[in-house]
Formats: C-alpha cells, structure tokens, sequence
C-alpha cells in the first residue's frame, strides 16, 4: 500500500472533518501517500483529487462540515458509474480507499470490494446512528447537543405562553438521535418510527400534564414516523405539522411547530466526536495497511472493532428498550 484515498459521502456529520485529519496525518504518519477525493462518490468517478499533506488538514479538527465535501450519487449506483470510479483510482495509483460516511456510502463502498476486490475500510459518520456494530457513529453527539440546546430554548418561551411545542428532528428511518435527545432535554413525549404511538395517548399525557400544573409541554418527533398523524393526502406533509394540528383541535391548547432540520448536521463537533472521529479515522488507516478490505470501524464499549461492511450493513441497529421506557416513566 503506497497510496491511499479518502473521502467523505451522503449527509455530512460533525466530525468528518476531524475524520479526515485522522485518516491524513496517521497515513503521513505511516509513510503513505494521500489523495483527497472531493464531493464523495461523484468526485471519485470525475477524478477530483488532490493531493494531501499534513498542513492541508490543519485547523479542522473543530470546524463542522467537511472540507472535502460531500454529495449522494445516483450514478455511482449503476455499475458503468462505479467502473468509472475505479479506472480513476488506478490512473493515479490508488490502491486503498476509505469512505466516511453512512450506510448508503457503505453500500458504495462493499460494491467497489465485490466487484473490483478493491480494498475499502468504511468510517461510519452519520448524525441518524443508524449503522448497526458501532456504539456510535461520527456527528451523532453533537447533533444530540444541537437538539438540547434547542429544546433549552423553546422551553423558555414554551413556559412563558403556556404553549405546546412539537419539535420534530431528523433520523430518516430510525428513532435514536430524537429518543436520546428527547431522554437528556426531558421532552414530555417522543415519537418515533420503531415505536408508533397514538394520538389519544399522547393527547391525554398532554392533558393531564397540565391539569397537574404544567405550563408547558415539549413532544419531541422523528421525521421517519410515517403517516399516522397525516391530516391530508399530501405524502410530503411533516409529521409535526400534522400532530400539532390535531392537538390544537382536540385539545384547544395552543401548539406551535419547529422544524430543527438540517441546523443538526451543522456545527463544531463536541469532544466526544473529535475524539471518536480521530480513533476511527486512524484506525480505518491501519486496516489498509494490514492488507484488509470490506471492513467497517466501529467504536463498542469504548473499543476500536473492525467488522466486515457486508455484516453490518445486514444488521438492524436495535433501540433500546429500557432506555426508551426510563424516557416515558421520567416525563409521566
Ligand atoms: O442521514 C442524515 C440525514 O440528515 C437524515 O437524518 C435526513 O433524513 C437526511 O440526511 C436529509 O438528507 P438531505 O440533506 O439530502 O436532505
């Protein structure tokens, strides 16, 4: 292994950038030639690249974002796409990549092992949480502390007014980012995909908080719910809206709505992340060097684990239980 890429794809996390600093310096560090890879896949199958050194990663390590940029591409899923992206790996030399991204990048990413047995590690960077064989994945902690922050701040004018407040996170599919947010900024009610609700439960929840002297309520709901609260045919109609309404019509307590959106994927990254990022990014350098390929790092019980892409991706990442019940016995 003399030269190795990287690069950084689907949604951007905080982290990545202190990802991509790891992955640089620890390959320098071994010896190795780096080639960033700009706008993800679409870069690669382009040939945007451009060669790194330890002073092209400097100052980063706190900045949100990714200098490397990113983008999700259709055409990399077709297999001529991905010939592309090989073909220009091998014009230049490169003979290991590694992916920070998620579980759409991951797939990407075994495609380029299967089809050219060309090694690629996957650093899982994904504020949703979702990849199954890690603990955590790259911008998850800091998203978790945007979400804070903002519920800290709707509570006061929530508080003021006597109002409800919906507030509805990200997570596509999956409820783990708006579940442990909801558990550490002490949202009366959580919705999310793996765990439907109905509206009569959390109408009476709301009630009966404030017959008992509440003057506020916070329900706190993930983007994946699905349809159940739909007020309309109109399929794109966020769910927030429509509970919201149905609470102001069945409750006559005045609701507002906010959708935090993507100010969660923005941000400086916390130490937890920063401290993950690097571990991962290094590590994902060392497997290369060890001549391995299709293998995910991940972080388990404060361990660096390698796991094959292929595994994890078959995996479903479990929620769970006790902490989503300790969630609803706390905001009863
Ligand atoms: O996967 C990260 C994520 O932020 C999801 O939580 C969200 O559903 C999606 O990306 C949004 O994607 P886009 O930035 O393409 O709108």
């Amino acid at each position: 292994m003399k030269k190795i890429g990287v690069l950084t794809s689907g949604g951007d996390s905080p982290g990545m950038n202190a990802a991509v600093r790891a992955v640089v310096r620890t390959a320098i560090y071994h010896e190795l030639e780096v080639i960033g890879i700009r706008h993800g896949y679409a870069g690669l199958m382009q040939g945007d690249f451009l060669l790194m050194d330890r002073s092209s990663v400097a100052d980063i390590i706190h900045r949100g974002g990714t200098i490397l940029l990113s983008a999700r591409s259709q055409e990399f899923r077709t297999p001529e796409g991905r010939q592309r992206a090989y073909l220009q790996m091998k014009k230049v030399g490169i003979d290991g990549l590694i992916v920070i991204g998620g579980d759409g990048s991951f797939r990407g990413a075994q495609k380029l092992v299967e089809e050219f047995e060309f090694p690629v590690i996957g650093v899982p960077g994904t504020i949703d949480n979702d990849i199954a064989c890690t603990d955590y994945s790259i911008g998850y902690d800091t998203a978790m502390n945007t979400i804070i922050d903002a519920i800290n701040k709707v509570r006061d004018t929530a508080t003021s007014h006597e109002r409800t407040f919906v507030v509805e996170t990200m997570g596509r599919n999956a409820g783990f980012l708006t579940l442990m947010s909801g558990l550490a900024g002490g949202a009366e009610s959580i919705l999310i995909p793996e765990k439907p609700t109905a509206v009569e439960d959390i109408i009476a929840k709301l009630k009966h908080g404030f017959s008992r002297g509440k003057l506020h309520s916070i329900i706190l709901v993930a983007e994946g719910i699905g349809t159940e609260f739909k007020t309309n045919r109109d399929v794109h109609e966020s769910p927030a809206f429509s509970l919201s309404k149905r609470i102001q019509d069945e409750t006559g307590l005045e609701t507002r709505v906010i959708i935090l959106g993507h100010l969660q994927r923005g941000g400086s990254p916390t130490a937890l992340d920063r401290i993950l990022a690097s571990r991962l990014g290094a590590n994902a350098v060392e497997l290369l060097i060890q001549g391995e390929a299709g293998k995910m790092v991940g972080m388990v019980h404060d361990d660096v684990v390698a796991v094959d892409i292929e595994y994890a991706l078959s995996q479903k990442k479990e929620l769970n239980e006790d902490i989503y019940n300790l969630a609803n016995i706390l905001s009863l």
